[in-house]
């Protein structure tokens, strides 16, 4: 089982974090970690390339993750919250998920990704609601090709409660780790 891990937060030792460690801990299998806001993945420059050819005309870290993608069968997407959404530099990783849409729409081709289940996992100080940033992680896990999608597991609470000591949140991604290997 392979496993494709969005982590969102620059918290090395944050509220994002400490969940993602219980989640592995459970994970069989391999992981591979992409940290938004220490890789070297660069934001889509609306180049056109992947409007008339596969791929990504950006040489940088997101050619390897796009190599995970071909055939993992998990991927999570893990934020804090802010400002109601994913964090910038998460957002920005993202965007270069779009040469997936354009062989969807532009190329008509298939993504050759191998269907995959998906999962989002926030974190937020308790502040407005998490369901934008959930609807954006799942636009993003339907682009890679995500098919069966877990509901929210969210710790909201961070102001007062860290993540990690959520009952809640703890249980919901030990449901995660169950789902992904079901
Ligand atoms: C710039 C910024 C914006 C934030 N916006 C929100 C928000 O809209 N809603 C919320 O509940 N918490 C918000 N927070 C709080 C964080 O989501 C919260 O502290 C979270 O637990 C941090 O996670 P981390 O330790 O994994 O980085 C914001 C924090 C920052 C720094």
């Amino acid at each position: 089982m392979k496993t494709l891990i969005f982590n969102g937060s620059p918290r090395k030792n944050g509220d994002t974090i400490s969940l993602l460690k219980h989640l592995t801990k459970r994970l069989p299998g391999e992981y591979k970690i992409v940290e938004a806001y220490r890789c070297n993945i660069s934001p889509c420059l609306d180049c056109r390339f992947c409007k008339t050819q596969s791929g990504c005309a950006i040489q940088d870290e997101m050619q390897e993750v796009y190599e995970y993608l071909k055939d993992c069968d998990n991927v999570l997407i893990a934020s804090p919250v802010y400002f109601s959404e994913l964090t910038g530099p998460l957002l920005s990783v993202g965007s270069r998920l779009q040469t997936y849409f354009c062989g969807r729409f532009f190329r008509k081709e298939e993504s050759g990704l191998k269907p995959k289940k998906g999962a989002v996992l926030l974190v937020g100080g308790g502040d407005g609601k998490p369901d934008k940033a959930y609807e954006t992680a799942k636009a993003l896990l339907k682009n890679m090709n995500c098919k069966e999608i877990h509901s929210l597991v969210c710790s909201h609470n961070t102001d007062r409660v860290p993540a990690i000591e959520d009952a809640h949140a703890v249980v919901g991604v030990e449901d995660i780790a169950g789902f992904f290997q079901s």
